[in-house]
């Protein structure tokens, strides 16, 4: 894969080259956004064989990059409604990574789900965020329904935050409490399998079943999801 300059983050960003890191909304050639870039390409080189480790590390590069001000332009006027903005990205079919903030407004939740093929990391920028996470049981899931441990279950406020790997809390489900909550988010994806492109890496679930030792959690739509979930606070 080409290692990511500062040169490369420009030349992205004006839409020339792949894989590339750009930034979606604006031209970046120094600063803390173009130093956040170089140094997550670097952090994810291990992101297989220590997912956890590395994504501490990543953690640690996005608390930096909200210390020297990377976001500061999306923290000072976010969005009312809920949103996601994306911040950097890089890479194409097969292996990519990106940035997003997370905008969530108080009384709005990300519906609980779990992931495939897929690390991130987040952390809490401004307001608060309630978390449930779970470990997913794979070896025994069926087709229709996830078999979960919860194991956390509390309350993030900013510099805080959780992980998720495909062997690591992979289910979650938060939402913001006590005033809108924004959250900076890192996910990779296709570090784990190879694979043929996938559309979604997201599946979404009901976890409603149970909250702490094991219980099934049936897999549900996206339509279904939102409209259980998304309105409503954990
Ligand atoms: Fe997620």
């Amino acid at each position: 894969m080409l290692a990511i300059t500062r040169r490369n983050v420009v030349l992205g960003a004006a839409g020339g080259l792949t894989p590339f890191a750009s930034v979606a909304t604006a031209q970046v050639r120094d600063g803390p956004l173009a130093e956040l870039a170089v140094g997550l390409e670097r952090e994810i080189a291990g992101l297989a064989a220590a997912p956890e480790e590395a994504l501490g590390g990543v953690q640690a590069l996005l608390r930096s990059a909200a210390g020297a001000g990377a976001f500061d332009r999306w923290r000072r006027s976010p969005p009312a409604e809920s949103h996601k903005i994306e911040v950097l990205r890089s890479g194409g079919l097969g292996r990519s990574w990106k940035v997003q903030l997370f905008g969530i407004p108080e009384g709005r939740s990300h519906p609980p789900h779990c992931h495939e093929n897929l690390a991130s990391c987040l952390v809490v920028l401004d307001g608060r965020l309630r978390v449930r996470e779970y470990e997913r049981l794979r070896a025994r899931e069926t087709e229709a329904a996830a078999l979960l441990r919860g194991v956390f279950d509390d309350r993030l406020g900013p510099g805080e935050g959780m992980v998720t790997a495909e062997d690591y809390r992979n289910a979650h489900w938060f939402g913001a409490v006590g005033g809108r909550a924004l959250a900076v988010n890192f996910k990779a994806s296709g570090h784990f399998r190879r694979e043929l492109f996938r559309l979604r890496n997201r599946r979404y679930l009901d976890p409603s079943g149970g909250r702490r030792g094991e219980f099934w959690a049936p897999f549900i739509s996206p339509a279904e999801a939102r409209a259980r979930f998304a309105g409503a606070p954990l």
